[in-house]
């Protein structure tokens, strides 16, 4: 028989009040539920608030990443670098596009893809650079649009995690040659599902519009309103990815209360810092270059086996058996069998995000906990630290 935890504290829970619900009510009742005035108006704020020129609403960040290879003219026979220790769909979409994913290390201090590494990766095939924003820590964007501009390469950013993050004090958004966000249930910024493509480039960024719906001539979506026509071309083989009036409510709802959302997940963090740092863990990765500021998607707390006799799987164990949930992120890319077979890749290939992958666990950190939710989280780990503490 299993006994239920005092507290059950959920790896992630979104922060929904009053104000998403009326949003999504005015969507609802305004007839309006699909692509319409409440995407444009999220596209405009959500790219202002990043830094960029456009934005382009979508129904995933997957969506993002497909179309700014495509926006980013890769195809079938280039390669693009990018890291192992990520979630899938970063490399899904390089093979989307009939291209070849190839990965390189992370940086031990940031565990985002290394510049070094990635220029020790690069061949006459080489097309783009796509960096993870690992957790919500910068990639080192300065290198990697340094290395892209002397080669002719763009910049993908995966920003997934990256909805707040600077870098060298811009925000990331506005930077690289394309940045794909999420707004996925968990993340710091969400629209239950939905994703943003932000870039720089004016015909990039109509083409792709045209591309995230059927590749129907522009300001299709306007067709069934007054202003819209019956009439429309299709001009390429399009896709299904935009965002909905819905999802959109949400997001304008999430992004007035960002700010503060942003502040409760730092406070949060410096806590659990504070309380783990001679506890038996290696904190956090995050930068130490000046301007840089981590938007804290995920606090992955990594074992030290030195200081710990305790093993990753069991830690997870005790800690759900407190009620508490966590997760990993992520299983890289090179263990899983499917890319061993299809990149060749095989375990001991980088060995950095190996390292890392064995002794990290991700901790419950977001805005909907309570500082009594922190507490508990804290006492919990601590309690388990030393009880295996070497
Ligand atoms: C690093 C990274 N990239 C891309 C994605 C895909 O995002 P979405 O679920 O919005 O397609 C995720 C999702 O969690 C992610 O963590």
């Amino acid at each position: 028989m299993t006994v239920q935890a005092a507290r059950q504290i959920p790896y992630a829970l979104p922060l929904i009040g009053d104000a998403e619900i009326a949003q999504v009510t005015e969507a609802l009742r305004s007839g309006w539920i699909t692509t319409g005035p409440k995407t444009t108006e999220f596209e405009r704020r959500f790219a202002d608030y990043v830094g960029a020129s456009h934005g382009l609403g979508l129904n995933s960040c997957t969506a993002a990443l497909h179309l700014a290879l495509l926006g980013a003219g890769v195809g079938p026979g280039d390669e693009v670098v990018t890291t192992p220790l990520t979630f899938c769909a970063t490399v899904n979409t390089i093979m989307h596009v009939g291209a070849r994913p190839v990965l390189a290390d992370v940086d031990p201090r940031t565990l985002c893809l290394s510049p070094e590494r990635v220029a020790q990766h690069l061949t006459p095939r080489t097309k783009a650079i796509l960096p993870v924003h690992y957790a919500g820590c910068p990639a080192d964007l300065d290198a990697f649009t340094r290395l892209a501009a002397d080669r002719g390469l763009k910049v993908i950013e995966d920003a997934a995690h990256a909805i707040g993050t600077l870098s060298r004090g811009r925000p990331v958004g506005g930077i690289g040659d394309f940045t794909c966000f999420s707004f996925y249930a968990t993340k710091n910024l969400t629209t239950g599902e939905g994703g943003m493509l932000t870039t720089e480039d004016q015909d990039a960024s109509e083409r792709l519009r045209k591309m995230a719906l059927h590749g129907m001539s522009r300001d299709a979506w306007k067709r069934y309103t007054n202003a819209g026509s019956w009439q429309y071309e299709v001009e390429a083989a399009g896709f299904k990815y935009n965002m909905t009036d819905v999802a959109a409510g949400l997001g304008l709802a999430q992004l007035d209360r960002f700010d503060h959302m942003q502040a409760v997940r730092a406070r949060y963090v410096e806590r659990y810092n504070q309380a783990f740092k001679d506890a038996g863990f290696e904190l956090p990765a995050d930068s130490d270059l000046p301007g840089d500021r981590h938007s804290w998607h995920l606090y992955v707390l990594r074992l030290d086996p030195m200081q710990l006799a305790i093993e990753r799987a069991q830690f997870i164990d005790e800690l759900k058996a407190a009620g508490i949930g966590t997760s990993v992120h992520f299983i890289p890319i090179h263990l899983h069998a499917f890319y061993q077979r299809e990149l060749g890749v095989r375990p001991g290939d980088f060995p950095v995000t190996e390292r890392a992958f064995s002794r990290m666990v991700s901790l419950p950190l977001y805005p909907k906990m309570s500082e009594d939710d922190v507490d508990y989280v804290i006492e919990r780990v601590l309690e388990i630290a030393s009880k295996y503490r070497r």
